[in-house]
């Protein structure tokens, strides 16, 4: 038994948690809330061997030569204690076309708990993993193509980073990334990035983290700027938000709408459709509960909330087909597992921890907290009035945060292009004169839903495109400050 699991039974005593993909499993309910009143917070994941901190700086390796193979190409690996045992893990990836004007993105991955290390090997990165899991291949649609990229794993816990685990709030979190890229652009490699463009992209739970992030980052630089506070501004110009989840209220019954009737075929049927109808909209329903939620609930009124909507609505309507990619039945063995290949790498890249896709006690400090509940959509139109470029992407072949729950999320903004927005039709969107999904543009925001894809959006493919030729294509042209166009 891996020191890990320990942890877990400790924590989460008899309810059970797994993770299969991005968002954890408890007691057979993806989303679920653990039944336990004691939480993690203030538990410790513990480095694997004897490590020192240095607090405030990084600690680096660099050009590790694993996943980036490009000749010439720089990567550095390591970590950034932001405390005494707070240490976040990063993976800089250095842009293979003129590093030294590209803008910079940052990764997210969601969970909450789960590591940034996914979009990396099984996404966007450099490389990914093969479907025998065995190694890797360099992905020539890597988003380092043209921008120099950095994965984050966090909260503390997640992936390779560790310490204590005193996260368990999408707020909190914001608080500890802003921290870390402070030391992060404080180190001699890194400084002349600051002055770049800087992107938040992220995915799934990251439709909080996203906007949670970036209205917290502009208003640090609000801070600095009135000398509340001393510190580094952050020149952030972009937000990317994939398969997010911004909006509860909005998004929910999205899986109601999807399940009874996708691009593909019905998830399950009628009666389990009309019973979880009933479970959204009885007084004391789904609805009701995240409502309460949203109008100043208590962390417990937000966590039922969570555990009620996710056992009787999000749970029951996926069927037998897997949530992230209904085109498959449950469970798909793709995006292929990385786990084993990632540790056999960990001391080469400089990881100090045990790696694994999700870490259960993170997961359980934000359960405790309700956090999934809360609505981050009014940070999204702060950021979005702030003029900061912002695309909103999602696959369609994905149900756990499907194009009709992001698409109502999208209709609810309420920010300086929604009249522009609600005028626009959705249109088609081509990649080399192929159709691969479609898309609306309002002012500096824009909306993609993509053919094909499913949860994780650039490791799918669509008609004769290459995987994630699409995705890069969307990514290229938001980095480039422009409103998205086919080609
Ligand atoms: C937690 O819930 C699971 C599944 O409902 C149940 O088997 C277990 O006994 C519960 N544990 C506690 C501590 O209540
Ligand atoms: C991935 O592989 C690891 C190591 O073999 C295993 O522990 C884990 O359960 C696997 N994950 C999935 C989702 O199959
Ligand atoms: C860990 O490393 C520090 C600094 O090198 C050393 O002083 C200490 O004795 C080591 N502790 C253990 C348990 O090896
Ligand atoms: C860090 O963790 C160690 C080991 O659990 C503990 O002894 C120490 O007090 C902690 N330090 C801080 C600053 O939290
Ligand atoms: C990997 O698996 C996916 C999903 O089954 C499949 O579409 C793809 O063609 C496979 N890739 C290779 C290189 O065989
Ligand atoms: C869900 O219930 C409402 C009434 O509460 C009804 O208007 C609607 O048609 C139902 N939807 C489905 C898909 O059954
Ligand atoms: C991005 O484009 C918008 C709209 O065209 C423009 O207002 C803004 O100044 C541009 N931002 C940068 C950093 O060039």
């Amino acid at each position: 038994m891996s020191p890990f699991s320990f942890v877990l039974l400790a924590c989460l005593s008899a309810s059970a948690f797994a993770s299969l993909r991005q968002i954890p499993v408890v007691d057979g309910i993806i989303g679920g809330v653990p039944n336990v009143t004691t939480t993690a917070t203030n538990k410790l994941k513990v480095a694997a061997g004897n490590v020192t901190t240095k607090v405030g700086q990084l600690r680096v390796t660099e050009n590790s030569g694993v996943c980036e193979t490009t000749e010439g190409v720089y990567s550095a690996s390591g970590y950034g204690d932001i405390a005494q045992n707070k240490s976040i893990w990063f993976w800089y990836f250095a842009a293979r076309n003129n590093p030294d004007t590209a803008p910079l993105a940052l990764w997210f991955n969601g969970g909450p708990g789960s590591s940034s290390m996914i979009g990396l090997f099984q996404e966007l990165g450099p490389c990914r993993i093969t479907n025998d899991s065995s190694t890797v291949v360099l992905n020539p649609y890597s988003w380092n193509t043209n921008a120099n990229l950095l994965f984050i794993d966090q909260p503390v816990g997640v992936g390779f980073s560790y310490g204590t685990l005193d996260v368990g709030t999408s707020q909190e979190a914001a608080d500890d990334v802003w921290t870390f890229l402070q030391i992060f652009f404080s180190d001699s490699k890194f400084a002349s990035l600051l002055d770049r463009d800087l992107a938040i992209w992220t995915e799934s739970y990251g439709g909080h983290y996203g906007p949670t992030f970036a209205a917290y980052f502009l208003s640090q630089n609000e801070a600095i700027a009135s000398r509340t506070i001393s510190g580094l501004t952050l020149n952030l110009k972009v937000l990317g938000v994939g398969d997010g989840l911004t909006d509860p209220l909005s998004q929910y019954p999205g899986y109601i709408t999807y399940a009874a009737s996708n691009p593909y075929h019905p998830l399950v049927s009628s009666s389990v459709i009309s019973q979880a109808n009933s479970s959204w909209s009885s007084s004391s329903g789904c609805k009701a509960q995240i409502t309460a939620c949203n109008n100043g609930g208590s962390n417990s009124v937000c966590s039922s909330a969570q555990s009620f909507c996710n056992d009787n609505v999000l749970g029951p309507l996926a069927g037998n087909y897997d949530v992230y990619f209904i085109l498959s039945l449950n469970p798909d063995p793709y995006p292929p597992n990385f786990t084993n290949y990632i540790n056999s790498v960990a001391s080469k890249i400089g990881a100090e921890a045990t790696w694994s896709m999700s870490n259960g006690d993170v997961y359980a400090n934000f359960a405790a907290t309700g956090d999934w509940m809360r609505n981050s959509r009014p940070d999204l139109e702060t950021v979005i009035n702030a003029g900061v470029r912002t695309v909103v992407y999602v696959g369609d072949a994905d149900y756990i945060l499907n194009f009709n729950g992001v698409e109502a999320m999208v209709g609810a903004l309420d920010m300086k292009f929604s009249d522009i927005l609600k005028e626009e039709e959705l249109e088609d969107y081509t990649v080399d004169g192929q159709a691969a999904g479609l898309h609306k543009n309002a002012g500096t925001f824009s909306f993609i839903r993509v053919y094909g894809a499913g949860h994780e959006v650039p490791a799918y493919t669509h008609g004769t495109l290459h995987y994630g030729q699409a995705a890069l294509q969307m990514f290229t042209q938001i980095m480039a400050n422009e409103s998205l166009s086919s080609t």
